[in-house]
């Protein structure tokens, strides 16, 4: 028997119908309702800023529970991924919806191996930026300028050239990244090296120099992975979404994820990271937590690596991450005062009725910094390791709109507050 679908009335003050809208069931998580019929019915639009209320496209990739504090990707739990599985399994996974077989696997990890290297050409952008140039805005630049080399088509509707793009994307922002730190610190590139896996390489490419051979420590290379597994998708957040909007015009894949790098900069989205560390950095002792926290509920500043437009319970990539710290800190024999720090920054914050009431909790970034800091990753380049893993959600989400066939250009209406029409007089 066909499932019934559940209908929805608006009506007027005088009980007269307006509209009649849809409601779509969902597998988990909230039913949506279908308000595309309401303009034409009813003249009228939704108002919702920050997208509160708001479903903005059907997906199968990732599902977050706010209230309860889960993460799915593809239906895994990400503890159960994190502990598991690896980046590039779990990339495969998002990408393609089913965990790898051990020849897919192999087939995949050989294409992203072998797609490692950039144009050489690609090098001389870096000179253009100041050694001192955020890595980020390196990043923009960098990836946003790929979009030059690979636009042999802009007909996306192709599975294989989607294929290719989303491989050439995973595969080359390692180096990317590596490369934008390299130039601020004035060392020389290092060319991937197709012999070690992904997060070995980039290391490789971050610390090693052309003058010495240099070791990859399993430890860190392993924790790199997992802090790539846990970054790699969230559903519909402010950078995937301005991925999906550009992607949704057509706009070249490239330019597509460097404008998901600038989004994901901002110090409320990735860019939390590294504004936690300089946060203990400047709270800097355990006898200051106690102000600092005054000045947090007088709203003077924000507790950063709290809260969260979704999760109202502990982030579970938080814990996985709280973990891991202890683990990196231990097996590089490393007791960091910033992780004390933050402890109990976590500790008092949970028990006051400020963070309780509002349902504040440990996000992502509290934790990650502080893993960072431990293998040596300078702050600045915090985002731009968000940003290397999550290139695999926003591609995959990329993937995913260009396969739905209710994909739309994206282009959401206002309530006009301005002005109304009025005559030029010179003043
Ligand atoms: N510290 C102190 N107060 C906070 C914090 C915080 N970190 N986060 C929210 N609040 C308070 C707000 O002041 C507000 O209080 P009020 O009702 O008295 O005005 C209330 O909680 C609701 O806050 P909103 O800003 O409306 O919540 P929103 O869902 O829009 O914000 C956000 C979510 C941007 C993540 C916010 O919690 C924040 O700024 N956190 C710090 C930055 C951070 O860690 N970002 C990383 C997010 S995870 C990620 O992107 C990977």
């Amino acid at each position: 028997m066909a499932k019934k679908i559940k209908r929805y009335f608006l009506t007027d003050e005088n009980n007269q119908k307006l509209t009649e809208l849809n409601c779509h069931d969902s597998t988990l998580g909230p039913d949506v309702l279908d308000v595309t019929p309401l303009y034409t019915d009813t003249g009228m639009l939704t108002y919702d800023p920050g997208f509160n209320s708001t479903a903005s496209c059907k997906s199968k990739i990732t599902f977050v529970d706010g209230e309860k504090g889960t993460l799915l990707y593809r239906g895994y739990e990400i503890d159960d991924l994190a502990r598991n599985s690896n980046f590039l399994e779990v990339a495969y996974l998002l990408l393609e919806g089913e965990l790898p077989d051990k020849k897919e696997f192999s087939e995949f990890e050989y294409s992203i191996r072998t797609h490692t290297m950039l144009n050489e050409q690609l090098h001389t952008f870096f000179n253009g930026f100041r050694r001192d140039a955020h890595p980020m805005a390196i990043m923009v630049g960098v990836v946003g300028a790929l979009s030059a080399f690979y636009n042999d088509s802009t007909d996306f509707t192709d599975r294989k050239k989607r294929i290719i793009t989303s491989r050439r994307l995973i595969a080359k922002m390692p180096t990317i990244a590596a490369m934008a730190y390299k130039y601020s610190i004035g060392q020389p590139f290092m060319y991937p090296n197709n012999a070690l896996g992904y997060s070995e390489n980039f290391l490789q490419m971050m610390f090693g120099t052309p003058c010495d051979p240099y070791k990859v420590n399993p430890s860190v290379a392993k924790a790199l992975d997992n802090i790539l597994i846990l970054h790699a998708d969230h559903e519909q957040n402010a950078s995937t979404s301005t991925v999906r909007m550009a992607g949704s015009t057509g706009a070249n894949p490239f330019a597509c994820i460097a404008s998901g790098i600038a989004s994901l900069w901002g110090p409320a989205h990735g860019g939390a990271n590294e504004a936690v560390i300089k946060m203990l950095k400047k709270i800097g002792d355990k006898k200051n937590i106690k102000g600092f926290i005054e000045d947090v509920k007088s709203h003077k500043t924000r507790l950063m690596g709290f809260g969260h437009r979704v999760y109202k319970n502990y982030d579970p990539r938080a814990k996985v991450i709280r973990e891991s710290a202890h683990h990196v800190l231990k097996s590089m024999g490393r007791n960091d005062p910033l992780m004390e720090l933050a402890m109990e920054l976590e500790a008092i914050a949970l028990k006051d009725e400020y963070f309780i009431e509002r349902k504040l909790y440990p996000n992502v970034d509290f934790y990650s910094g502080i893993i960072f800091k431990a293998m040596g990753i300078p702050e600045s380049m915090y985002t731009v390791i968000f940003s290397v893993a999550r290139t695999v959600g926003w591609i995959a989400q990329w993937t995913e709109m260009y396969g739905d066939s209710d994909s739309k250009i994206a282009r959401p209406r206002q309530l006009y507050i301005g002005k109304t029409e009025r005559k030029y007089k010179k003043k």
